[in-house]
């Protein structure tokens, strides 16, 4: 399949990334489908292009038409086979279970084009612990976005063993055409390039707090004024949720056995108030509703 070949995307998962990235989508010419089996889910991601769109064009940032044209482009729905049986490309972007994202995976193959490409934008789950439920091992593949979605360039590509030179390529140029810059990566990698990298920083972010060498503020300030990051670690992990952060460091916990993956006592303690971060209202820091 050629680029200029994919007119539909369907995205899965009206969360924080899921909206984003099926909006984003919508906003660079592509036919998209947002999904969610929750319908207050699916509430919010069209409340949020419903006032996102207007914002852009008020900020100049884009003209009536084009949010016009992008509002068109955009649909949501609860119903799985609505959303992907047309679809060219999926990104699936549900919660981070194995075991959900296998049965989806396992679905959209049943439901979707055969030539269509299945990509994931898990944080840290492979493409091959979900290509062998599919009978197109070949075109599934991680496209790792970043949040916000609509805001960060970067995009991950990973190819796993099963996936095709081709798949790669086109995922790559579908990163560029949505306006991403999209990096490859040929060996399939826990956490890929960033999530590694950040994984180090957060490490140590939670380690001075939990010791009390520093208030989790002073800690972000060290990093924004000290580094020169645009956020300091506790105010992204707000923004990417530390329910999620929870997650992958449990997966990893299960995964190696080492007591050092666990999640900090903060961590752990935020997660069982319900503090997830932003989309909870408070977090390490508080933003109202
Ligand atoms: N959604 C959509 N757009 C947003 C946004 C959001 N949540 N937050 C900010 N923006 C947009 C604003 O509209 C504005 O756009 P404009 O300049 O075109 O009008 C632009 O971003 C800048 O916003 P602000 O001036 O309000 O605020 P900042 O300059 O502080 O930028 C930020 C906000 C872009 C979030 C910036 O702080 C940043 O880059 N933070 C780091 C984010 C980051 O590191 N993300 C990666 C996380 S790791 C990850 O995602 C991995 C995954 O696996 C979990």
């Amino acid at each position: 399949m050629r680029v200029e070949e994919i007119r539909n995307i369907c995205v899965l998962g009206c969360g924080n990334m899921g909206s984003q990235i099926a909006l984003n989508a919508a906003i660079h010419g592509f036919r998209v489908w947002n999904m969610d089996v929750k319908e207050e889910m699916v509430d919010k991601a069209r409340a949020f292009t419903e006032e996102y769109l207007p914002g852009r064009v008020r900020k100049g940032r884009l003209t009536q038409e084009q949010a016009e044209a992008a509002a068109a482009n955009i649909s949501y729905t609860t119903d799985l086979e609505e959303a992907a049986r047309g679809a060219d490309f999926v990104i699936e972007a549900v919660p981070e279970k194995l075991d959900l994202k296998r049965r989806v995976f396992r679905e959209l193959d049943r439901i979707c084009p055969p030539e269509a490409v299945l990509a994931t934008n898990s944080s840290f789950i492979v493409s091959s612990r979900l290509a062998d439920v599919t009978g197109r091992p070949e075109r599934v593949c991680n496209m790792h976005f970043f949040n916000p979605a609509l805001v960060m360039e970067l995009v991950e590509v990973v190819q796993g063993p099963h996936t095709s030179d081709e798949t790669a390529r086109l995922t790559m140029e579908l990163a560029r055409k949505m306006g991403k810059t999209p990096v490859l990566l040929k060996k399939e990698v826990y956490g890929f390039l960033v999530n590694r990298i950040l994984a180090a920083l957060m490490k140590e972010a939670l380690w001075l707090a939990d010791m009390g060498v520093a208030r989790v503020e002073d800690i972000d300030t060290a990093v924004t004024k000290g580094l020169g990051h645009p956020m300091g670690p506790y105010r992204l992990m707000d923004l990417t949720g530390i329910d999620l952060h929870y997650d992958i460091a449990m997966e990893r916990y299960r995964e190696t056995g080492d007591p050092a993956e666990r999640p900090s006592p903060l961590v752990v303690e935020k997660v069982v108030k319900g503090e997830f971060g932003r989309k909870t209202g408070k977090g390490w820091y508080e933003y109202g509703s």
